[in-house]
């Protein structure tokens, strides 16, 4: 028979046994090696069966003592193998609070976006509209209704990109080559307005600029098959050539910050305007002091433009000019190769953010 001795042994081992364990599921086998069904403790309590009443009583309440002090044990390495578990998570998870933070780096807008912004913002202090349209044009509004019919040569000074594909009327879709279709968009867009403000008998007006990109066969340092543009136009009872000149001088002196800045109209052609201009700007000091730069063509809207808006041209007169905006940011921002703004190389975008 085992005796009081060989119960402590006993509670001795198992408790020796548990601290061996590494793992909870280590500590559960060593567990049922004493409280399981076949474990020491159970086949004790078995062989109690054999004694009488008075062994019975003194040796179950040791054997029972026992039990309580093993589970005591089981218990505490229970909470040991938890709590260094937890210490383990909180070791893995620690941060370290001195370790200098991993910025997300700032985005910066595009210095072609920039001078866009700008551009916009300018014109809209001067009154007008900005409009948007489609870059898949149709060459009635790229080229026909503009005065520049199939035959015409002076659709070869726009190297193009056509579409292999036609609209309803069979006019062949290109990428635009100018903004310019945008003239006829919007004043045909704005027809109702128009005709309700003839009927009041006012002379209604147009006032508006359409930037966006534009596409030609093209590349070189100042040329690339896809740029930007922002076209102008100011249709109205008497707008002049001379209202060119100062909405466009105001332009330039606000985009460039220049008050000195002065302006030079040389004759060209186009054909929707008649006169046709270039137009070149000069700085009277910095980088650029002295030489007359080309920024845009303008001119008279032709008549025949303004009758293909809808509109009659005794009545409508006015302006229209598309400036080359990735030239305009050029020489806002010093860039002498227009290539480096479609490169996508951070290292020259990042001078701009
Ligand atoms: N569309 C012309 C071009 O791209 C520029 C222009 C616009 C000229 C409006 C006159 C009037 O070259």
């Amino acid at each position: 028979m085992t005796t009081t001795n060989d119960l402590s042994d006993m509670v001795r081992a198992a408790t020796a046994l548990f601290a061996q364990a590494e793992t909870p599921a280590a500590l559960e086998n060593a567990k049922a090696g004493y409280l399981g069904k076949t474990g020491r403790i159970t086949e004790l309590m078995k062989g109690l069966r054999a004694l009488d009443i008075e062994q019975k009583k003194t040796r179950g309440a040791a054997i029972n003592q026992a039990k309580q002090a093993i589970e005591r044990a089981l218990d505490a390495r229970r909470r040991a193998l938890a709590d260094a578990e937890l210490e383990r998570q909180l070791q893995a998870e620690a941060l370290d609070v001195t370790l200098p933070g991993r910025r997300r780096g700032s985005g910066g807008l595009h210095p072609v976006a920039r001078a866009w912004e700008r551009v916009e913002q300018v014109f809209r202090s001067m009154g007008f509209d900005v409009a948007d349209g489609p870059e898949v044009e149709n060459d009635w509004f790229n080229f026909t209704a503009l005065g520049n019919p199939p035959d015409h040569p002076a659709r070869s000074m726009q190297d193009t990109f056509y579409v292999d594909m036609q609209d309803e009327a069979g006019h062949p879709y290109c990428l635009r080559t100018h903004t310019s279709p945008m003239q006829i968009r919007y004043a045909t867009a704005h027809a109702k307005r128009h005709a309700a403000a003839l009927a009041r008998g006012e002379i209604p007006e147009i006032r508006v600029i359409a930037p966006g990109r534009t596409y030609r066969v093209d590349n070189d340092a100042t040329h690339s098959p896809m740029f930007h543009q922002v076209e102008g136009l100011w249709l109205g009872a008497d707008v002049s050539f001379a209202d060119l000149k100062a909405t466009y001088l105001n332009f330039c002196r606000a985009f460039f910050e220049n008050e000195e800045l002065i302006l030079r109209f040389r004759p060209s052609y186009f054909p929707f305007t008649e006169p046709s201009a270039e137009i070149d700007i000069r700085f009277p000091s910095g980088p650029l002091a002295g030489r007359w730069l080309e920024v845009s063509g303008a001119g008279q809207v032709h008549p025949q433009v303004v009758r293909n808006m809808g509109l009659d041209p005794e009545r409508f007169i006015g302006f229209a000019f598309g400036s080359g905006m990735d030239r305009l940011a050029m020489l806002r921002y010093g860039v002498s190769d227009l290539r480096l703004f479609f490169d996508g190389d951070i290292r020259f975008l990042k001078q701009f953010a």
